[in-house]
C-alpha cells in the first residue's frame, strides 16, 4: 500500500513493476492467514459487492486477486447448481489460506495462481469477473481491465471495488500519515490506493477499457479496535507491500510506529460505550458490462 506524497503513476520512469508485484506478492503471502481472519472487518463491503454482482445459479466466477477467496467462496454458494468459481491471486499463500479454510466443503471454489495482467483463462468464459478491493494494485491497471474484458462472455459483468478518495478513508490513511510523519519517503514512488476513489476516473477508467452499462454506488463501513495496537495490527494485515517493507525495517523502527500512531488517530476516539477507535472508510462498487448479448 502507498504512502502519501508517493502518489506517482505506475508510468513513472523510475517504477519498476516487476519488483512492485513481488513485494505486493511476498507482503501478500506474509499476511495471507491475518488477512482472512480479519476479513470480517469488511464484511459490509464484501456483501455489497456480492449483491452488485447479482449472482445466479448456472454462472462462471472469475474471483480475480481474491486473496483467500471469501468472495469466491460465497459466490460459489449463489451459483449452485451448475455454476462454477475460479479463485485467482498472485500470492499462491492467500490462495493455499483459501483453500484450507474450504476444507472438504462441496462446491467450494477453485484457486490458481495467476497475475491479473496475463490471465490464462481462454476468451469469453466468464459470466461475472470479481474484483475486490484490487485495481488500484495493479501496476497496469488497464491491462487487468483488458483481461477481464477478454475473458468474459458478451454480455457479461466486472464487479469490482475500489478505496474512496483519501481523506474519505482514514481506515487507511492514518496509518499512512504515521509512516509519512516517521520515516523518510520511499526512494521509488508507488501509486495511490486512492487513485481511483472519485467516480468519474473510475466510470473514465471502465469506459476505456470497453466497458459499458457502468454503475458506481459508494459503499461506506465502519471498524472498531479497542486501541491504537490493535488498529496498526489491522493496517499491517491488510496492507501487503506496504506490510512487506515495514516488516523489513529495524524492530525498534516497526515499534516506535507502532508506538506513535496513536496521536494519528485522536480524532476517531468511539464515544459510544466501546471506548478505543472507530475508524471509517468509503468505498466504491463499479459493475460495468461486456458491451453484448
Ligand atoms: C487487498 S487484497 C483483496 C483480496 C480480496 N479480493 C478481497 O476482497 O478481500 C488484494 C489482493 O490482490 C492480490 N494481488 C496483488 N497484485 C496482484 C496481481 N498483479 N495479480 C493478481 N493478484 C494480485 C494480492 O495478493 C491480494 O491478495
Amino acid at each position: 500500500m502507498s504512502t502519501p506524497g508517493s502518489a506517482a503513476s505506475a508510468s513513472a520512469p523510475d517504477f519498476d513493476a516487476r519488483r512492485f508485484k513481488a513485494m505486493e506478492r511476498a507482503g501478500f503471502n506474509r499476511i495471507a492467514a491475518r488477512y482472512a481472519e480479519g476479513a470480517h472487518l469488511r464484511a459490509d463491503l464484501a456483501a455489497a459487492l456480492l449483491d452488485a454482482a447479482a449472482l445466479e445459479p448456472g454462472q462462471r466466477v472469475l474471483d480475480l486477486a481474491s486473496g483467500p477467496g471469501l468472495l469466491a467462496r460465497e459466490a460459489a454458494q449463489r451459483v449452485v447448481p451448475g455454476g462454477s468459481v475460479l479463485a485467482t491471486d498472485i500470492a499462491e499463500g492467500m490462495l493455499a489460506e483459501g483453500a484450507r479454510r474450504c476444507g472438504n466443503q462441496a462446491d467450494a471454489p477453485c484457486f490458481a495462481a495467476a497475475d491479473a495482467e496475463r490471465l490464462c483463462i481462454a476468451d469469453a468464459r466468464m459470466d461475472r469477473v470479481l474484483a475486490g478491493l484490487a485495481l488500484f494494485i495493479f501496476p497496469h491497471p488497464e491491462q487487468a481491465l483488458a483481461e477481464m474484458h477478454r475473458v468474459l462472455a458478451p454480455g457479461g459483468r466486472v464487479v469490482l471495488s475500489v478505496w474512496g478518495p483519501r481523506e474519505t478513508v482514514p481506515l487507511i490513511h492514518r496509518a499512512q500519515d504515521c509512516i509519512a510523519r516517521l520515516l523518510p519517503p520511499p526512494k521509488v514512488a508507488r501509486p495511490s490506493v486512492f487513485r481511483y476513489g472519485e467516480p468519474a476516473t473510475l466510470h473514465a477508467t471502465l469506459a476505456a477499457a470497453g466497458f459499458d452499462d457502468i454503475d458506481i454506488r459508494p459503499c461506506a463501513f465502519s471498524c472498531h479496535f479497542a486501541d491504537a495496537d490493535a488498529y496498526w495490527q489491522a493496517f499491517l494485515d491488510l496492507a501487503g507491500g506496504a506490510a512487506e517493507a515495514l516488516g523489513r525495517l529495524p524492530e525498534a523502527t516497526q515499534r516506535a510506529l507502532q508506538a506513535a500512531v496513536v496521536d494519528d488517530l485522536a480524532a476517531h476516539c468511539c464515544d459510544d460505550g466501546r471506548g478505543g477507535y472507530l475508524l471509517p472508510a468509503r468505498t466504491l462498487i463499479a459493475s460495468a458490462r461486456r458491451p453484448g448479448n
